[in-house]
């Protein structure tokens, strides 16, 4: 039995959406802080079931029988989601869990500018410091992460970013999923660590000549301040953990951290990753 967390998720249905391609449903329980969000998925023969970091003894319950953990990370600030995932793998190893498949991040270490990076790589250390086996997926940032600023681009000609120079080896969130769920169902058995990339990088002046020519009207780059982005996010009421995140990610991405290219994907799953060009031209 194959178990998968944040399973009403963005990803998490997507995940689900590629296991229901792969393998019967039957064999696969999908957890969620609330199951109800999860009828769909339990109409088409998958088995549900309450699932929530802050709660030990549902996960242990829930995991019970399951093999090979899918652990989609959380979204609470850094502090708090270490310990949750902390939860979360205390509560599989006791279910008897063999395996968990982590949704790690690119440069996974506590010296990333991202603020986030310390939660990923606390998490892979406790995976391996429980004897789990494991596999992490280190993936880089969901091509549909640009959305907004390529929204704002459509209306005003500007292409607005901060850090705008570095490259970032944008990957679709649907060609993660695909990989998460190869890595759930058919992984090696032995432990691996795989990069999940795209298989280009893209500057904004890379992403702004893409825009151009698929609109036919010239985009232009535009640098955001940090302080401007940072009043930018603070105007939209996303908490202060939140925008400190997304702004670092976006320093990370100016130091060059998010620029690597790897074959892993491939590797992984038999298939090519598709680039942000291609993303951009069909959803743009
Ligand atoms: N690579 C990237 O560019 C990128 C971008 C954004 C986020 N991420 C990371 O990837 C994860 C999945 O991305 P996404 O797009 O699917 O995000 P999402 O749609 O916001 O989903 C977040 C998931 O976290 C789960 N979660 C939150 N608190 C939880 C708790 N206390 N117990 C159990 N589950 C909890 C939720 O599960 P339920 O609501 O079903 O309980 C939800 O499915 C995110 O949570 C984040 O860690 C990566």
């Amino acid at each position: 039995m194959y178990f998968v967390t944040g399973a009403s998720g963005k990803l998490g249905q997507l995940v689900a959406h590629e296991l229901a391609k792969l393998t019967a449903p039957g064999n696969v329980t999908l957890g969620s802080r609330d199951p109800a969000k999860l009828a769909a998925f339990a109409g088409q023969g998958f088995h549900t079931a309450a699932f929530d970091f802050d709660k030990p003894a549902t996960m242990q319950a829930a995991l019970k029988g399951s093999k090979r953990l899918l652990l989609i990370s959380g979204d609470a600030p850094v502090d708090e989601r270490i310990r949750q995932h902390k939860a979360a793998i205390d509560a599989a190893k006791a279910a008897g869990v063999a395996t968990i498949i982590y949704t790690s991040f690119t440069n996974a270490r506590p010296e990333s500018l991202f603020t986030f990076g310390k939660i990923h790589a606390e998490t892979e250390a406790c995976i391996k410091a429980s004897g789990l086996a494991y596999i992490f997926l280190r993936n880089n940032q969901y091509a549909e992460n640009i959305a907004s600023a390529i929204a704002h681009a459509r209306e005003t000609g500007a292409y607005a970013v901060h850090g705008g120079k570095g490259k970032v080896a944008y990957i679709p969130r649907a060609d993660i999923a695909f990989a998460a769920a190869t890595a759930l169902l058919a992984g090696p058995e032995a432990n691996g660590t795989y990069e999940i990339t795209g298989p280009e990088a893209y500057d904004a002046a890379a992403v702004a000549r893409i825009l151009s020519r698929k609109w036919g009207k010239e985009i232009k780059v535009a640098e955001l301040p940090r302080e401007v982005l940072a009043s930018i996010l603070t105007g939209a009421k996303l908490p202060a953990f939140m925008v400190e995140a997304l702004i670092s990610i976006h320093e990370a991405n100016a130091a060059g951290e998010m620029a690597g290219m790897t074959g892993d994907y491939e590797k992984l799953t038999g298939r090519k990753p598709e680039s942000l060009e291609s993303f951009l031209n069909r959803t743009a």
